[in-house]
């Protein structure tokens, strides 16, 4: 799978790490992110992702910022993102099965590594169960 990854200063090490475990089960990530620890702004990289994401250019996105709500709220400015704040991976696969989340965002200042990995196998391993579920998502965008 083609997955876009972004971050702002407080997830260089998180979005490098999660990069290449994600590239060893064999798929290609794009990366949006900084590569360096000087402070940014993350709706400069949150952007970016998100239109890559609408567009088609990424199946699926992932990002980090220290407690993820600034890349959560930048992102879901985008008709066409449902990005998920996820902190456990029960949380993980929720956000896909009721939510469809097309971008998983976690908090890499208040999350240890390894649930990272527990979130994202669980987010990516889930499928939407669509339904009521469909009908809800169908409901978000502003009209
Ligand atoms: C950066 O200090 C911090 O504000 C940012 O990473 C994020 O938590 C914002 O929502």
């Amino acid at each position: 799978m083609k997955i876009g990854i972004c971050n702002d200063h407080a997830g260089v090490d998180y979005k490098f790490r999660l990069a290449e475990y994600l590239e060893t089960k064999g798929h290609e990530i794009v990366n949006f992110g900084t590569d360096t620890t000087d402070s940014m702004d993350y709706p400069d990289v949150a952007h970016p992702l998100a239109s890559a994401v609408e567009n088609n250019e990424v199946e699926l996105g992932i990002a980090f910022c220290g407690t993820g709500n600034g890349m959560a709220m930048a992102l879901n400015k985008h008709q066409g993102i449902r990005a998920g704040l996820c902190w456990s991976p029960e949380i993980g696969k929720l956000i896909k099965q009721h939510n469809n989340a097309n971008v998983l965002v976690m908090p890499a200042r208040f999350i240890p590594f390894e649930t990272v990995l527990e979130i994202t196998d669980a987010w990516l391993e889930e499928t939407f169960e669509g339904g009521r579920h469909q009908t809800r998502i169908d409901k978000i965008p502003c009209r």
